[in-house]
């Protein structure tokens, strides 16, 4: 279980609670999996600066291990004033269902990454984790003087070698089976869809940081299948998602507790953006939308106050419910335990191939 990211940032075990923003990421789980040995991560690409500085002191105050921010990296988005209007329009047949203002004002689309940037240079977190491209020079220098440990996200092995040329210490290969947002950056999330299982290995020929292993990793034979295919490490965020630790709204957890490995499909309908997530009837009915759904992050916007509603009246068919492949594998444990747990069964696993 000693391998060059464990060694890099003086973890004891090669497991990262991936970064999962929206709610499930929370101080509480990523300092109960860092206290566990692993490294635990805060999904604050949707947070405002001061939410992100409040939220790495709670973590601080409960471990005082290396941790892990996550933020999304912008994009520049092409959609009209007419797509933007039309979808609006389109999205007040379910405000109206669920009893909330039609046209909602929004004041941003997302907050300011360059903000946010600085929360994590001034806190000097111990690890920078980003995805969805590749930050400014000027970011990845201004990390690398302060000592903070860079980990981009690859959705291919050509996305991966851009990032290592980009000056990340370690990758992520996310693979098709990841629940969440797609981190493709160089093509079209439709185009970038490898299995875990064929681009770990192909991206770990191809660089020489450390790869992360993601998607459809649930349990310890997933982590000693990783390690034998060449990474160096797994991010885990399904298997995380219905800990207590876990801030995913309790009818997530429900559905994650009880759906099976085809209960998932990829939509860009909540967001703009490629993720993958339990089926509900607003990816299904968007379907059916005949117009441009605007890019991300407009189109996240633009559905946040109906996600809120849907939420706060337990109805799970209009909320976004991301998750893996491997839900099947899932549990209410603790997060230590699941660590714990991994760590075991990945030990028992190897052992089993060499006996
Ligand atoms: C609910 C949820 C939210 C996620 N949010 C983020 C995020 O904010 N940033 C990120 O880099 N990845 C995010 N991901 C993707 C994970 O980093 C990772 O690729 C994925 O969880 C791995 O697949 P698994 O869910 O099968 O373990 C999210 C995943 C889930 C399930």
């Amino acid at each position: 279980m000693n391998t060059s990211f464990t060694r890099k940032l003086g973890i004891a075990y090669p497991i990262v609670q991936a970064p999962m923003a929206g709610g499930p990421a929370t101080p509480e789980l990523a300092a109960a999996v860092s206290n566990a040995g692993g490294l635990g991560s805060l999904g604050a690409g949707y947070w405002p600066p001061a939410q992100i500085r409040d939220a790495i002191r709670e973590v601080r105050r409960r471990t005082d291990r290396p941790f892990a921010v996550n933020l999304f990296v912008p994009e520049r988005t092409g959609s009209t004033d007419d797509e933007i209007s039309a979808m609006n329009a389109h999205l007040n047949a379910y405000r109206e269902r669920l009893g909330i203002e039609p046209n909602p004002a929004i004041a941003a689309y997302a907050p300011s990454f360059e903000d946010q940037v600085q929360v994590l240079l001034d806190e000097k977190v111990p690890v920078f984790s980003f995805t969805f491209g590749i930050p400014p020079a000027e970011t990845i220098q201004s990390m690398r003087r302060r000592g903070i440990v860079i980990v981009g996200t690859a959705t291919t092995v050509e996305e991966g070698i851009t990032l290592e040329a980009a000056g990340a210490d370690a990758i992520v290969a996310q693979g098709s089976e990841a629940g969440g947002h797609r981190g493709t950056f160089l093509s079209e999330a439709a185009d970038a869809l490898i299995g875990t299982l064929a681009l770990v290995p192909q991206l770990a020929d191809r660089v020489s940081v450390p790869v992360i292993a993601s998607g459809g990793i649930m349990d310890g034979r997933g982590l000693a299948a990783s390690l034998a295919l060449g990474a160096s490490a797994v991010q885990m965020g399904t298997a995380f998602l219905a800990s207590p630790e876990s801030g995913a709204h309790a009818a997530h957890k429900r559905l994650v507790l009880s759906s099976a490995e085809d209960a998932t499909a990829i939509t860009d309908a909540y967001s703009g953006k490629a993720a993958r997530g339990i089926r509900t009837d607003f990816m299904r009915d968007m379907r059916a939308y005949q117009g441009a759904i605007p890019d991300y992050p407009i189109q996240n916007a633009l559905t946040k106050d109906i996600r809120q509603a849907a939420a706060r009246a337990d109805d799970p068919s209009l909320m976004s419910l991301w998750a893996g492949q491997g839900l099947r594998l899932a549990t209410e444990q603790a997060a230590a335990d699941i660590v714990k747990r991994t760590i075991a069964e990945a030990q028992a696993a190897i052992g089993k191939l060499s006996g």
